[in-house]
Parts: C-alpha cells; structure tokens; sequence
C-alpha cells in the first residue's frame, strides 16, 4: 500500500506457507461467495441480540490492605490545593477515611480490571507518576523503581489532567475527579508510537457500572439527610454510603501514552469518541459477518473507552508530558499461529465489523488483536483460554466516514492523511483486507 508506514511491514517477515495458504484459501473463499447463506450480504446481523452483561466487578472491589501513609497523602493533596475542585474533591483528605487511598500496586493485590462502561467519564485526572512515564521515553523512566516499596518511601509527582472535550480550556460545569497511579515496572506493551501501562484508578464508587446503595453489606443505608452534613461532594450523582463502603474504589485499565510529536493518540482518541457504543458491547449467541462463511460470537469489537485526557498545566520545566488514553485492558496480543481456524476467523470478523459501522482500522497486524480467557460474563476465575474474548485495538491509522467527507471537502484536494490508500472507506478497506487480514486471520 502506498502510503502505508514502513513500520507497518516488520510483521510480514513472519509471513510462512501456512500464510500463504491462508491468503489462498481466501482467494478461494473470495472466488465463491457465500450466497447460500441469505442475511450474508446484511451487515452483521445479529442472529441473537440479547446484550450479554459482563461480570459485575464491584463484587470484587478490595477495600482493604495498605493505604498510603496519611501524611504522606495530605502533603500530596496540599500540591492541588490552587485548583477550586480539590477542596470540595471526594479525594480530599477531609472527605476521605484514613483507610484510603490504598498504596497503588500493592504486592499480591490485584484490582478488579474495569471491564464496562463508567457511568459518567472524569473531568479530572491527578496522575501520580513518581516514576516519570508521562513524557513517554524510556530514557527518562526512574529506572530501577520498584513499586513493592516504593510508593509507600518514595516522594510522589501529581500531575493534573482534563478530559479533552475538543473544547480546549474550558470550564467544565461538573468536577468528577479520579486519580490515576502509573508505574515504570507496571509497562504492559510497547507499540512504535506509544507505551501502554496497566494503570490503577480510583474513581467514585457512584461511577462504577455495578454501583447499588446497598453495596456489599449488609446494613441499612444511611439516611441521605444524615451525609448531607458529614460530607462535602461536588459529584451530583454521590447519595451516600460513607461508613458503610468507601466512597471511592480502586481498579485496573490500560493506559496508551503516546511518544512526543506523534500524533496517532489524538487520532485514536477522535476515533474511540466517534465509535457507536454497540462496538464495545458483547451480546449472547452468534452474528454474521461480510467476507466471513460461518457465524461467529458475538462479542465487543473494541475495548471500553474511559477518556482522553490532556495536561492542564504546562510543566515547570517545559517538559514533554503525554496525553493519555484510558481503555479497558483487553489481554495480551494474539500469536496467529496459535489460534484454530474458527479463532481465527471470528479475530477476521472483528474488522468486518469495524467495516460495517464506517471505519477502517489499517493496521491489520496480530499484534493489534488482543485475547484474553473468556467469557467476560463469568467471573475471572472461571473464564477460560478455550472460550476466549478477542477485541481489536491501536486506532492510532484508523480512518472514518466523517474523515473522508472533510477530506473530500477540501477544496484544494490536498490530503494530510498518509494511510489514505483509496478514494473511499471501501478503497482502503480492499486494499487493507485482502492482502493483510486474509494473511493473518483467515
Ligand atoms: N487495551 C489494551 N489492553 C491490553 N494491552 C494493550 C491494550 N492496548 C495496547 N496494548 C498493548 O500495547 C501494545 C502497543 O499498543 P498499540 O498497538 O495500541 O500501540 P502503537 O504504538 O499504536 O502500535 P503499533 O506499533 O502497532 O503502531 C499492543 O501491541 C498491546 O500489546
Ligand atoms: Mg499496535
């Protein structure tokens, strides 16, 4: 492909007879369409739209261990005393028990990974990054930090974040603060524009998905009245249950930071805003999909998305601090050799049904196709590598509708866009399908 970036190529050294077969067998499949099979030419027809919940996390929220030292948390908090929304903040240290925050990546705890969608995004984020990931260059990584005993010794770096609404600098009308804990040695992939960590977030418990009044005791809530005094919120959707579970919960997502003067993480954050919510829900039974000859599950497409947020402040030192992307950790990437013929092709069907809804991923690659033991319904426990859930990430070279139609309206007919290998969404699809995502997934 023309424009293709010469990083894309690395995986295609990998390319075997097996492959080779494969990119034959979907010559063939190609050759003779399935037309017995009636609904194929519909997009993705669910064939049972039942939406299939995944497993209620805060059922495993872990509200106890170590938190971080008390004083070591006011003095932290103090830094964001200038910002107006720290002192009505959930987060304050008058707001907060002295049980929380807990110590991030505590030895031996593992928080929930957050696997369905938040019931508001955060405005802000305070990202606590003592061990200088945020301007994204491993040279400038705290090398040996070790987050078994250094969080809880070592001095912390707060920086503070705000959702990007594509309104720059505006004041949000509702502060909904969470804090954010990355780590060096917490590294989770690497990809030529960007690192990935598994971050630890603690957000309002009235956020969570599985959020109920009563959570997980046994006591009458308190009376509503009774908080209104004791407690000072600025979260509109807060209704109390302080004393009988810890206002804010801990847990796991996956955070992509992008190297400086790269642009592919905005571009990936336009798409992840854009994508309809029906790519990211899983549903129970089977669909079909164009260019795939058998039913495949039903699953999510792509990762929850939990925002993108920017700096708000430009750093003392002028320093390059990324922006991060907060999605749910869907796994680790696929080794195509691995998967059977029906993995592979419901891994295939993913795109298609990227397709089918206005976008073009263009960066079909395995290590772009995420697995993990499923399926996400059953608790982690009893999920299992042969059910496995698949999801499709790195919208980084991803193209859409919208795109195209700014693109065509310029009048100049120039183009920005170097991934741009066709005159429509379905010119690129074609030339991205056919000789990339029959080699590796069909
Ligand atoms: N949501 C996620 N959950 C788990 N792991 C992830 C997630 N997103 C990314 N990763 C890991 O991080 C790696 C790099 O991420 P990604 O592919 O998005 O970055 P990139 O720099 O755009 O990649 P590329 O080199 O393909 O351009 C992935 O290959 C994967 O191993
Ligand atoms: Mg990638």
């Amino acid at each position: 492909m023309a424009g293709k970036e010469k990083d894309d190529q690395s995986d295609t050294a990998s390319e075997t007879s097996d492959d080779a077969k494969s990119v034959r067998s979907s010559q063939e499949h190609e050759a003779t369409p399935a037309t017995s099979v009636e609904d194929l030419a519909l997009p993705c027809k669910g064939l049972c739209d039942d939406l299939d919940p995944v497993y209620d996390i805060t059922k495993l929220l872990v509200d106890d261990g170590k938190a971080i030292p008390r004083p070591k948390f006011t003095a932290m908090t103090a830094a964001l005393d200038e910002y107006e929304w720290s002192r009505h903040s959930l987060f304050h240290p008058s707001c907060l028990p002295p049980t929380h925050p807990l110590l991030p990546h505590a030895l031996g705890i593992t928080h929930p990974n957050l696997e369905a969608p938040l019931r508001a995004l955060p405005t802000t984020l305070v990202v606590h990054d003592p061990s200088n990931v945020l301007p994204a260059n491993k040279s400038e990584r705290v090398r040996d930090w070790d987050s078994e005993t250094d969080w809880e010794d070592d001095a912390d770096v707060l920086r503070v974040y705000r959702l990007h609404t594509g309104a720059a600098g505006e004041a949000l009308p509702e502060e909904r603060v969470a804090h954010l804990y990355l780590a060096a040695d917490r590294t989770h992939g690497q990809g030529h524009h960007s690192f990935v960590y598994i971050g630890e977030l603690d957000v309002a418990r009235t956020l969570l998905p599985g959020y109920t009044h009563t959570l997980g005791n046994e006591q009458p809530a308190a009376e509503p009245d009774a908080l209104a005094g004791s407690i000072s919120l600025r979260d509109p959707e807060f209704e109390g249950v302080l004393g009988l579970a810890p206002p804010i919960a801990r847990v796991s997502v996956a955070a992509k930071l992008g190297i400086k003067g790269d642009d592919h993480l905005a571009r990936e954050a336009r798409m992840y805003a854009r994508f309809p919510a029906a790519l990211s829900q899983h549903h129970r039974g089977t669909t079909r999909c164009t260019e795939i000859d058998e039913p495949v599950p039903y699953g999510a497409v792509v990762p929850q998305f939990f925002g993108y947020y920017v700096p708000c402040d430009e750093p003392k030192d002028k320093g390059y601090l990324s922006a991060i992307l907060l999605v749910e950790a869907c796994g680790t990437s696929i080794e195509g050799k691995t998967l059977n013929s029906h993995e592979r092709r419901t891994t295939a069907s993913l795109f298609s049904r990227l397709h089918d809804v206005g976008f073009v991923q263009n960066s079909e690659y395995p290590r772009n196709m995420l697995i993990q033991p499923g399926p996400l319904s059953l608790p982690p426990v009893q999920r299992s590598r042969s059910t496995p859930s698949f999801r499709l990430i790195d919208f980084g070279r991803a193209i859409d509708e919208e795109e195209l139609n700014i693109i065509e309206a310029n009048e100049d007919g120039t183009c920005s866009l170097t991934y741009l290998a066709g005159d429509t969404l379905d010119g690129l699809w074609r030339h991205t399908w056919r000789p990339y995502v029959c080699r590796y997934f069909l």
